[in-house]
């Protein structure tokens, strides 16, 4: 499954409008049909303006919802609401692998091409002194290079402003791969060659590239005041559909009216029914529909379409542990894909030696709960397979999962690492809750959570077979709860 990467910057207010709707969030619903997808929230990134911490936390707070709200809303047209899927939605600074990449990337990285980036060079246009230009705007690019190379993507869907950013991280990745690709230590084995870094390929889609704002002159933007929202109440948004520019030249609905620029229509190419869109035309064209008619078919429209996503966000909004949560998991995601790269970077630049004792998975123990990576590995190799963590739990409750014939869901104690919820599918094979309470069994812990029915399993109980095929459990009674085993 090819993957693809993106971010956003929670720089505005962190709620986004429907030009960042069409341009960004639903390409990458459509997109996760198909690839698995990485998408993350810059916060490391709005640091270049954004530096007033409670700007910064409510700006952050305000996009995480906004973007899980149109993700689970496009997810719920599609009848697939509970499950994330493909995605993993992470926030940058979860991860601060980014940033190391950053310090190793800016040694590849030549001051001409920076020089050339247009957030610096749009800067300098407009004459302001360098003093004023923060080293975070300069280096921007860097910085987003290694947001993208730490996760090897095939694709970066990203709006036509970020394609240099795009292009310069495909020159970074190249330059990084000549000075210390494996290619050029080992061209004399020949085949054994494999660069560290793939070059992404930015993917904008034509008729989505730039939606222009409800000024019909713009593009839409926070900042100008042009926009359609897409969570504010609905009284806003009537007034924001209600100004929107059509055809200056028409003063009565009886006149005959223009289609081309008119911005009423060009939204509702995007969310209108094309058969109702078109007869709306022709009516418009000849003189036999009102502005304020059409006006209203927006409306509705908008709210048509964004009504599971408006669902959600309240939703979300009202339940922040359920939101932690999704971040845990795909930060968890990330940062063991993120690792393997940055093991491979550290290598290939010589930061390892002989005397390292430094390994991204001791650090990934440390940092992070025990979620990880094996459920990315796709080929799980012999040494994936070593890395299986196991420890000795005590369940502390058992229960049957309602609504469910197979699982039971465990309360692990785990000492040391705290409590953990593990399901397990095994009544069919004549298991009961009472079997497992208050006794002590093997689990595997460092697995990602995984979703069953609404909630995450955060391992696995080890079991081998029995006779008959049936599971058997293997008694862990008289260990120390909390130790490991392998
Ligand atoms: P299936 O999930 O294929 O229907 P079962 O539910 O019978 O199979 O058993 C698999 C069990 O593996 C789950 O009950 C769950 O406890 C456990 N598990 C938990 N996390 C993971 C994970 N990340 N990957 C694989 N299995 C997991
Ligand atoms: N710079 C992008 C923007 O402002 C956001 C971003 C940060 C990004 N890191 C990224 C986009 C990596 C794509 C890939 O819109």
């Amino acid at each position: 499954m090819k993957r693809i990467l993106s971010g956003i910057t929670p720089s505005g207010d962190g709620n986004l409008h429907i030009g960042n709707y069409l341009g960004a969030v639903r390409q990458f619903t459509q997109l996760a049909k198909t690839h698995e997808c990485f998408l993350m929230v810059a916060d490391l990134h709005a640091l270049t303006t954004v530096q007033d911490q409670k700007q910064l936390q409510h700006n952050v707070e305000t996009l995480i919802l906004n973007e899980l709200a149109l993700i689970l809303g496009e997810l719920d047209k599609l009848g697939k609401s509970e499950d994330l899927e493909n995605i993993i939605f992470f926030r940058q600074s979860d991860v601060p692998l980014h940033a190391e990449l950053q310090t190793i990337l800016n040694n590849v990285t030549p001051l001409g091409l920076l020089k050339r980036a247009h957030a610096y060079k749009d800067k300098m246009a407009r004459d302001v002194m360098e003093d004023e230009i923060n080293l975070g705007l300069f280096n921007y690019p860097i910085l987003m290079a290694a947001d993208i190379l730490i996760y090897k993507p095939d694709l970066v869907p990203v709006g036509k402003d970020q394609k240099q950013h795009v292009e310069i991280t495909r020159d970074i990745a190249g330059r990084f791969n000549r000075v210390f690709g494996m290619k050029k230590r080992n061209k004399e084995i020949k085949g054994q060659g494999k660069d560290v870094f793939k070059l992404p390929e930015a993917y904008i889609p034509e008729d989505v590239a730039v939606i222009l704002g409800t000024d019909g002159k713009r593009k839409m933007s926070k900042s100008l005041g042009n926009i359609i929202s897409i969570f504010a109440p609905v009284d806003v948004i009537r007034k924001q559909v209600n100004s929107t520019y059509t055809d200056p030249s028409r003063v009565h609905a009886t006149d005959l009216g223009h289609i081309e620029g008119n911005m009423v229509f060009a939204y509702l190419d995007h969310f209108g029914n094309p058969g109702k869109v078109n007869e709306l035309k022709s009516l418009y064209q000849s003189g036999k529909v009102a502005d304020v008619e059409v006006k209203e078919y927006l409306f509705e429209s908008l709210l048509k379409t964004f009504t599971p996503a408006r669902k959600r966000y309240q939703e979300l909004k009202n339940n922040p542990k359920r939101v932690k949560e999704i971040l845990e998991t795909g930060a968890a995601n990330a940062r063991s894909v993120a690792a393997q790269t940055m093991q491979e970077v550290r290598e290939a630049v010589g930061l390892t030696n002989q005397y390292s004792f430094f390994s991204y998975e001791e650090v990934q123990k440390l940092s992070f709960k025990g979620a990880q990576s094996l459920a990315l590995t796709k080929n799980i190799t012999i040494d994936d397979f070593a890395k299986v963590e196991q420890r000795v739990g005590l369940v502390k409750e058992a229960v049957n999962v309602e609504k469910s014939e197979k699982l039971i869901r465990l309360t692990v104690d785990f000492a040391n690492i705290g409590m953990r919820t593990i399901f397990t599918g095994v009544r069919p094979f004549g298991y009961t809750p009472e079997y497992f309470q208050g006794k002590k069994y093997l689990f595997v812990v460092n697995l990602v959570p995984r979703k069953m029915l609404n909630e995450y399993s955060q391992g696995m109980i080890l079991a081998v077979d029995g006779e008959d095929g049936k599971p058997a459990f293997i008694s862990a009674d008289n260990l120390p709860v909390g130790v490991k085993i392998r």
